[in-house]
């Protein structure tokens, strides 16, 4: 790869898309952003309109690039929502619409773009996972759930593409400052009446007071230019508070009981 890049942001409009397409167009790549509804005010960055819940959507906007600059080095496959509830409680519909876009949505871009990175035997594709996905959030069940099947997809496309030439790698943000907080989608069931409602409601409390205190994410776009730098990426990689980070060594080592202990003890559960 040159040391220009041409890079592709999904869910650009907004938090870590946003950081992430503003820094490296700083920093003289070639920027794609996205958003389902991309204003006609400029970021600095070209933004194209693409949903990552529609095959059709995801593939024009990847032709635009390719149409436009003849290959694509870089994908940061951010795009993606916080849908909270209890398990329990939570619609089938509901919980295909948080895969939808969690899961599915980085699995419709990836197949999209890999046939160009393919025959350039060149490609960087960074999946925005998160500490979600290392461990099972309470009342974020299908979150966690979405972002677990994503550490799992980044893991084995790892092994398929590697001697095309093709990186992978995911990145696990802990908490970080950004509208998602506002956009959290709350699932119909937990509330009055719901057995869960004290528990839950408690737990959402901790988790966007969390968010708040959170990380900017301009750390988040510095760790993915670092990535990008790398001559290779690793199979994973958090940025964060400390103390949060520490969540992917403390599972690794504690026993599980005294980890799920301290989890539960976090949450006031
Ligand atoms: N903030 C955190 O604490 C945190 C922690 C760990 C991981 N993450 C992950 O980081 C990523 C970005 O989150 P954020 O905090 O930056 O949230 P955000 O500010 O709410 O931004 C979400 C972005 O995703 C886009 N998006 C949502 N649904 C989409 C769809 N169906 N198709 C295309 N784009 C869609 C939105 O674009 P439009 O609405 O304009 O289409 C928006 O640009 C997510 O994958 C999230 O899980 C966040």
């Amino acid at each position: 790869m040159g040391t220009n890049k041409v890079v592709l942001v999904t869910g650009a409009s907004s938090g870590i898309g946003l950081a992430c397409a503003k820094l490296l167009s700083e920093r003289g790549h070639t920027v794609y952003g996205t958003s389902r509804k991309p204003s006609p005010a400029s970021l600095g960055f070209r933004m194209l309109e693409l949903d990552v819940t529609r095959d059709a959507s995801v593939q024009a906007a990847v032709s635009t690039v390719l149409a436009e600059q003849g290959h694509l080095d870089v994908v940061v496959n951010n795009a993606g929502y916080a849908l909270a509830g209890p398990i329990e409680e939570t619609s089938l519909e509901e919980a295909q619409g948080q895969f939808d876009t969690n899961f599915f949505g980085v699995l419709r871009v990836c197949q999209a773009v890999l046939p160009s990175m393919r025959a350039r035997r060149s490609g960087l594709i960074i999946n925005v996972s998160s500490l979600g996905g290392v461990a099972g959030l309470p009342f974020q069940g299908l979150y966690s759930a979405s972002k677990f099947a994503l550490e799992g997809l980044t893991e084995s496309l790892r092994l398929e593409v590697a001697s095309f030439g093709i990186q992978v790698t995911s990145l696990q943000p802990g908490d970080v400052h950004t509208p998602i907080t506002q956009n959290r989608v709350r699932a119909q069931g937990g509330g009055p009446g719901s057995p869960y409602r004290s528990a839950f409601e408690t737990v959402l409390r901790i988790i966007e007071k969390e968010e708040r205190a959170g990380v900017p994410a301009q750390r988040v776009a510095t760790q993915v230019l670092r990535l990008m730098e790398r001559k290779q990426a690793g199979v994973r990689s958090t940025v964060g508070h400390l103390s949060q980070r520490i969540i992917t060594a403390a599972k690794a080592f504690l026993p599980s009981w005294l980890f799920e202990r301290l989890l539960k003890s976090y949450y006031g559960l």
